[in-house]
């Protein structure tokens, strides 16, 4: 190994600041011993700050209408051959009320695009769960919205909320999404959003088409500037009926890299591994964790749409009942020496903080 790859190493490990092109030295000149050895300190990390507790999120994917194109994305409105669904209010309080039985104390409402849903609809909804569920923690994850639209989200009681900034780059971002759609108003919503008080989470998929190392290395600097308390990353996997079906997927490897230099670089940060990651590879949850992530989000929605949430192709847990997946779940995050716990799972430096 280079001096100079030894000493990027070090200044990672020992919480310093990486530029960009040590990012990129370092991504292109992993082997397996630096994966292992940054696994090792980014589960350290983990454990430090959260013990051997992994949290999990109850995922109410509650429609699957989109008004946007993204070139990746199954449920894009250009897809006519997605069966289209929302679920009503009462179905998501009670898919809700069913989770918190569960043990989930985060409801995170994911959606499209979907104007049916307006700002009213969505802030009663959230004050509804809040208020037959006070101890639950609420996030919402229904894209890019007005900051006086945000504003109400969080005024009636919405805690958190997920926004993929999907790439920082504006000429990559051009390249996954129509022109209506631009890197630097993702990247608004995301610093308004922190500015009325959400918790809140960024990120961006590993393999996305067209990306290169440069791309990730400016994603990780754009994630360590917004200093987000949560982040999610995940494979891009192709879907069928999308501009993109013929593209190749992220891979396992690459994602596990990038959960450990996350983790090393935002120490506190909650990490998902994501259901993209369990869908490239059958253990791909439990070496997140092993990697560095703390959080995974299992599907609380009804089994009757699950599988029309199809954002890329043969994705898991479609066919499973809620309680289902949290077993297996539990059985799989135990046995890697790890707990499921009934908890909100805030970020320790909010905890503090509040
Ligand atoms: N509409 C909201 C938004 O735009 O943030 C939330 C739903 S959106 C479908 C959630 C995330 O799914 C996106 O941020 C994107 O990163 C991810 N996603 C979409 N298509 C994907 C694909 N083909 N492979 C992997 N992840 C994908
Ligand atoms: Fe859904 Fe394993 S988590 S079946």
């Amino acid at each position: 190994m280079t001096a100079d790859l030894q000493s990027v190493i070090e200044k990672l490990v020992s919480g310093g600041d990486i530029t960009r092109e040590e990012i990129i030295l370092l991504l292109e000149n992993r082997n397996e011993e630096i994966k292992t050895y940054l696994a090792q300190k980014a589960s350290a990390v983990a454990r430090k700050y959260y013990g051997n507790k992994v949290f999990v999120r109850g995922l109410i994917e509650f429609t699957n209408y989109c008004k946007n194109d993204c070139y990746y994305c199954g449920i894009r409105c250009s897809n006519k051959n997605a069966s289209r669904y929302r679920l009503t209010r009462e179905e998501i309080l009670e898919c809700a009320s069913h989770g918190y039985d569960l043990g989930f104390r985060t409801i995170v409402l994911q959606g499209g695009e979907d104007a049916y849903f307006k700002d009213d609809l969505i802030a009663d909804i959230v004050k509804s769960i809040k208020s037959e569920h006070p101890d639950c923690a609420v996030t919402l994850s229904i894209g890019e919205k007005s900051f006086e639209s945000y504003k109400k989200f969080f005024d009636a009681g919405a805690d958190r909320y997920l926004l993929r900034h999907e790439t920082a780059d504006a000429e990559h971002y051009a390249k996954l999404h129509p022109s209506n759609l631009s890197s630097e108003n993702r990247k608004q919503c995301l610093f308004n959003l922190k500015k009325i008080g959400f918790q809140t989470g960024a990120g961006f998929m590993v393999g996305s088409p067209y990306q290169t190392t440069g791309n990730i290395a400016d994603d990780l600097l754009f994630l360590k500037k917004l200093d987000p308390e949560m982040i999610g990353i995940g494979p891009f996997i192709p879907h069928k009926e999308t501009p993109f079906a013929d593209m190749t997927a992220g891979t396992l490897e690459l994602t596990l890299f990038l959960l450990s230099i996350i983790r090393l670089m935002l120490p506190t940060v909650l990490l998902p591994a994501t259901t993209a990651l369990g869908t490239i590879d059958p253990r791909g949850r439990e070496l997140g964790i092993l990697a560095g992530a703390n959080v995974v989000m299992p599907n609380l929605s009804p089994v009757s749409v699950r599988k029309k949430y199809d954002l890329y192709d043969n994705k898991i847990c479609t066919g499973e009942e809620a309680a289902e997946c949290m077993n297996c779940l539990k059985r799989r995050i135990e046995s890697i020496g790890y707990e499921i716990v009934t908890d909100r799972g805030d970020n320790v430096r909010y905890v503090k903080e509040h």
